[in-house]
């Protein structure tokens, strides 16, 4: 593999994304791992990934020195790049000039990792620090006003470092720069893509499982039904899926996994209709946090009872299910990994987040994948556009989009606004711009309208469209006046009793995504 070395930034994962995005595969390693072990993952290039601190305090996270020596190409960003610089023996110091956003940086020799680049570039730069000289045997490539070095390599060590980030999209060659590195300095095959993928992961399937059986829960999310359908794909009818519908989907979503995957598909399925129970569960309930916990553990509880039916039917065919499918993505793995100390801020609840007393033997092929890999792959398979291209949605649904009591009526009344919306930013051909638009209902706020002639009494809407690469950060997009004023009045006609649209126009942080 490549791998990127997180020095602590938000920017490690989009690293690892990027180089995947250049056809070749990559894992991320935090700094603290010994250099021994990095290498004995037989590394074929290294990537330094930027980082929140300042190279030369006392205690700022370093890399020893013996990476840099082993004969695999390395290319140092941001931090990563001073910290190259640090440990070669070059001069890294507090910036004269800081630099943050767009910077123009001239190209000096448009070499190696800058082979044809041009001489004047926009690149998106984040640092107080910069480095003042580069270590022996570099030749300096670029400069900005405040980046003396702001890009350096020594080509008889293949070592390569840059000031800026290649991987935003706000630096419009970076891509170009991941993969000159990748391709022509490391020499690296392009050998990561979607069919070699799912080539390999039906093979690894068809080995764990044998011929026992397999059952899977399914969201109707991405995720869920991508990770179904590869099993699918490598063991047919040993699968058999689950579907909880909890009543708090949007519109048309519960039909999508009963009929739509079904057909595309043709996996054997057994869904639960839960709604009443579920509703049931949540009379009178307003707190998030117990919303949540209810979901969650009524989630549990269902899913169990499915999954003794499906024991039984297995057992009947005289087979036993020994596996669950679960769509752990490559994010989650990482964030478990290192999430240690970090705040509860809400508890999320996916679907197969199941009990500790399962003892089922786990199937997570989209374990070392990002989302927009699980999208190639799902194309791939033939699974309906509008089913791989879903946005993100939470496990607890529609829930947690109604601020106050959850009823029927409510749901009801939810689902058509956000259908609505959803419809019109499709017509504006918005959907792949959003990362994500939860509509909200404020049940429990009320003000004061005036529909057909009439006074009235009724509740908000909140529209809160966002753009992200990751959840873990988010800003809100800004929907086009036009867009937001044909839903705005679509919802105000076809949904009684709302009376307002409002706009969320927070990021996260401060905001999270999600209203509860
Ligand atoms: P927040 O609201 O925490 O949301 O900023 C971050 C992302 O996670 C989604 N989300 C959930 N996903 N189960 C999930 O599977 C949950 O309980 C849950 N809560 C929030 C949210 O939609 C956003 O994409």
């Amino acid at each position: 593999p490549v791998l990127v070395v997180d020095f602590g930034a938000q920017y490690a994962q989009l690293i690892a994304r990027r180089v995947r995005e250049a056809n070749v595969y990559s894992e991320l390693v935090p700094h603290t791992m010994p250099v021994s072990q990095m290498l004995a993952k037989d590394p074929k290039a290294i990537i330094l990934s930027g980082g929140p601190a300042s190279v030369y305090e006392p205690g700022a996270p370093t890399i020893d020195k013996s990476v840099f020596e082993a004969g695999v190409p390395v290319l140092g960003i941001c931090y990563g790049f001073q910290v190259m610089a640090q440990e070669l023996g070059g001069k890294v110091d507090k910036a004269a000039l800081g630099e943050y956003g767009k910077t123009d940086t001239v190209i000096d020799h448009a070499d190696g990792v800058l082979a044809d680049s041009p001489n004047d570039q926009t690149t998106w730069m984040s640092h107080g620090v910069a480095v003042e000289q580069a270590p022996a045997g570099f030749e300096v490539l670029a400069h900005t006003a405040g980046a003396p070095v702001a890009a350096m390599q020594d080509k008889s060590r293949r070592l390569y470092g840059v000031q800026w980030h290649p991987e935003v999209k706000h630096t419009p060659l970076g891509q170009e720069l991941i993969s000159t590195f990748l391709h022509d300095c490391a020499g690296l095959p392009r050998d990561w893509d979607a069919s070699g993928i799912i080539e390999d992961q039906v093979a690894k399937i068809r080995a764990q499982v044998g011929d026992a059986e397999v059952i899977c829960g399914l969201s109707g999310g991405v995720d869920s039904a991508v990770a179904a359908t590869l099993v699918h794909k490598a063991i047919g009818d040993q699968l058999t899926c689950v579907f909880v519908d909890h009543g708090m989907l949007r519109k048309g979503e519960a039909d999508q996994v009963k009929h739509d995957f079904v057909e595309a598909t043709g996996i054997r399925m057994i869904t639960v209709d839960a709604s009443e129970d579920f509703l049931a569960a949540l009379k009178g309930v307003t707190e998030p946090e117990r919303k949540r916990k209810i979901i969650g553990e009524k989630f549990i509880r269902t899913f169990e009872k499915a999954q003794r039916q499906v024991l039984e039917e297995a057992g009947a065919r005289g087979k036993e299910v020994k596996f669950l499918v679960q769509g752990t993505l490559y994010p989650d793995v990482v964030e478990s990994g290192g999430g240690d100390g970090a705040a509860n801020i809400k508890s999320h609840h996916n679907v197969g987040g199941l009990p500790d007393d399962v003892k089922f033997e786990l199937i997570e092929p989209l374990r070392t994948l990002f989302k927009d890999e699980v999208r190639a792959i799902g194309t791939q398979l033939g699974l309906p556009e509008s089913m791989v291209w879903r946005q993100p949605f939470p496990g607890p649904g529609l829930g947690i989009r109604i601020v106050g009591e959850i009823t029927k009526e409510r749901l009801d009344l939810l689902r058509d606004a956000d259908a609505i919306a959803r419809e019109e930013m499709s017509r504006a051909g918005l959907d792949r711009e959003i990362w994500q638009c939860p509509v909200v209902l404020l049940a429990n706020v009320h003000s004061v309208g005036v529909q057909g002639d009439e006074r009235t009494y009724g509740s908000p809407i909140v529209l809160r469209p966002i753009t992200s690469e990751d959840a873990m950060t988010a800003d809100w997009y800004r929907l086009p006046y036009d867009v937001l004023a044909t839903i705005s009045t679509r919802i105000t006609n076809e949904c009684p009793s709302i009376n307002r649209v409002v706009l969320d126009c927070t990021s996260k942080p401060p905001a999270t995504i999600e209203w509860e």
